[in-house]
């Protein structure tokens, strides 16, 4: 697929990778980019940068209405992409249930119900869908362990819908960043790759049809140690 010319839906679009991947297809052309946000003002910026190209649309992934309703305002859509996220911090042992639970219900629960939505459009175009995961969705860290099991979660969903939707027509990605350079990984003291850089690595691997996307350096380095070797990766994180 390719983005020029296309229709395409970013959740998550008011800030970090969500944002740059809606800055980078509308400089890519897009003809449309639809931009949710759980605070529809929070897209202002964007939406006086771009004008009429890009629709704002609100969505709170734990609000299964907001969905609904939001995909009632979308007629064609040839990609979805599947972004916003939350990262609790977590640990699986010590963390609050309720933490954990959010991240299942954002990362796993939130992506399921907005596939659903949209899921009638995207066939419509025979279209794709991308996920971003995480590559602790490989292999769990510790410290993030209920992040890693919702991005585990994600991973399989992400599976799931490729076996399924190819039938159908429609392409799913799975993308597996690093550390990227936003709010989310204020805390994470690792090398980071900037959020633009990884959302245009991220189109020009959905434009080669990949189906497993490792958009930065350090994801190169742990994916392909993961198709070796999936046990040194899940000793690495482990120790990490
Ligand atoms: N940064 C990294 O190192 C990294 C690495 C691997 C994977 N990822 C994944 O990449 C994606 C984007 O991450 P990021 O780094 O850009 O994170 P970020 O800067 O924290 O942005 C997260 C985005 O998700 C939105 N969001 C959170 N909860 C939501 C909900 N319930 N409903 C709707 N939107 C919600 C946020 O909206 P608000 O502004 O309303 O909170 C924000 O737009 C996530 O799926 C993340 O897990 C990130």
């Amino acid at each position: 697929m390719k983005v020029a010319t296309s229709h395409i839906l970013v959740t998550g679009a008011n800030r970090g990778i969500g944002k740059s991947l809606v800055e980078v297809a509308l400089e890519f052309g897009a003809a449309r980019v639809y931009a949710t946000a759980r605070d529809e003002e929070s897209l202002h910026g964007l939406q006086s940068r771009f004008g009429d190209r890009l629709v704002p649309l609100v969505i709170d992934l734990t609000k299964p209405d907001s969905i609904v309703k939001a995909a009632t305002r979308v007629e064609k859509l040839d990609l979805l992409i599947n972004n916003a996220g939350v990262l609790s911090s977590a640990g699986l042992v010590s963390g609050r249930i309720e933490e954990i639970e959010r991240d299942m219900q954002t990362n796993y629960f939130g992506t399921l119900a907005v596939t659903r939505a949209f899921l009638p459009a995207i066939e419509r175009s025979r279209g794709s869908i991308a996920n971003l995961l995480s590559v602790v969705a490989l292999a769990s860290m510790p410290g993030l362990g209920a992040y890693s099991a919702s991005k585990a979660a994600a991973l399989s969903l992400t599976q799931a819908l490729r076996g399924e939707l190819i039938k159908r027509g429609v392409h799913v990605h799975a993308v597996f960043p690093g550390p990227v350079d936003t709010d989310m990984a204020r805390e994470i003291t690792l090398p980071k790759t900037a959020p633009d850089v990884v959302a245009r690595a991220i189109y020009a691997a959905i434009g080669r049809g990949e189906e497993d996307i490792f958009p930065d350096a350090m994801a190169q380095q742990v994916g392909g140690q993961w198709l070796k070797a999936p046990k040194e990766i899940e000793r690495m994180f482990g120790a990490m």
